[in-house]
């Protein structure tokens, strides 16, 4: 089966091209060992369903589980949620969403990590197309109470049960936390919501064109070497570090690191000689599988300004980036 990440797909990800017809979107988040997502694509068979996780181990779990079973409308998707759900999906796109036991080490200090927060709910709301479903199940109280007020609190958002939550979903197929859970006689939350018409407009992150800068300097590269110290930097909510220099024989490779609120890359600038003397460009380098997101260009600008700013005689030749 061929492997996929929300780093290589395509933005947005044309999922009908993808699974070789249209048919209504079913997408799991964290499905873990994936009992879950294998009962959605038998239960489905109408149906697309997706599947996003982080875990290397449980992808691989699963991958050789598909076709095992014998099922041809589901795949598995390396990927976070915050990732997929801003970079892949259009909006109005998908008919449900399943969240089975999301953030089991939940604190108040994991916050910003939770995957039921503001941003990520918005994500999702905006995603699910009228009358689309959110489902979701967790079995640590005080989760189910900041979920619950997260839900009420979301106009895009309708409560299909008569309570905030239900203990028992009748016909659910049992998930590997909830199995443990329940054998150790904790009880289970589940809740269930629909997409109503309240509109919410949160547009797919699609990719930019390349930065590019091409600029004059006396200096050599050597000096520019010697001159580079690892730093940190945060535009807006974009946190940039440069990690290290590298020397090749026309080049310098800049390591950097850049976390944005729907992607963390790790990746390279490349600086080149060009033939003219004095003359250099900075690119993004091929390292990995960069993809040219406004946080690439938040970076190069402030590496492209560091660079000229080594010396006074520095003068941009072009320069293309999304300001
Ligand atoms: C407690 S496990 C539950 C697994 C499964 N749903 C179950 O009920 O047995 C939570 C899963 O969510 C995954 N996960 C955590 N944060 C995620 C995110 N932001 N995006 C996608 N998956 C995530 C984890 O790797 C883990 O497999």
């Amino acid at each position: 089966m061929q492997k996929l990440t929300s780093i290589r797909l395509p933005w947005p990800t044309n999922w009908a091209e993808l699974f070789g017809s249209e048919r209504p979107l079913i997408l799991e988040i964290g499905f873990g060992y994936g009992a879950f997502l294998l009962h959605l694509a038998r239960q489905n068979p109408d149906a697309h369903v997706i599947g996003l996780e982080i875990a290397a181990e449980c992808l691989r779990a699963v991958e050789k589980s598909i076709p095992r079973n014998r099922l041809t409308n589901v795949i598995p998707i390396h990927s976070t949620a915050e990732t997929a759900l801003h970079h892949l999906f259009t909006p109005a796109s998908v008919d449900q969403i399943h969240i089975n036991f999301p953030d089991p080490w939940f604190k108040k200090r994991h916050s910003h990590r939770r995957l039921m927060q503001r941003d990520t709910l918005n994500a999702m709301v905006s995603r699910l197309q009228l009358g689309g479903r959110l489902y979701l199940a967790t079995d640590i109280i005080e989760y189910a109470e900041m979920s619950a007020e997260l839900l009420a609190e979301t106009p895009g958002l309708d409560n299909t049960l008569s309570t905030p939550w239900a203990n028992t979903l009748p016909g659910r197929v049992v998930t590997k936390y909830e199995g443990k859970a329940l054998r150790e006689g904790r009880p289970c939350y589940y809740f269930a919501y629909q997409r109503n018409q309240v509109p919410i407009h949160i547009p797919v992150q699609e990719e930019f064109d390349m930065p590019h800068i091409a600029f004059t300097s006396p200096l050599s590269l050597d000096e520019m070497l010697a001159a580079f110290e690892s730093s940190e930097h945060k535009a807006g909510e974009t946190h940039i570090s440069f990690l290290y220099v590298y020397r090749g024989k026309n080049v310098l490779l800049f390591e950097v690191y850049i976390k944005e609120p729907t992607i963390d890359q790790h990746i390279a600038f490349v600086l080149a000689k060009r033939e003219t003397p004095n003359e250099y460009t900075l690119k993004l380098g091929n390292l990995g599988y960069p993809r040219s997101t406004r946080g690439v260009h938040q970076a190069a600008a402030i590496l492209g300004d560091w660079l000229l700013g080594l010396h006074p005689e520095s003068r941009i030749l072009n320069r293309s980036l999304k300001e």
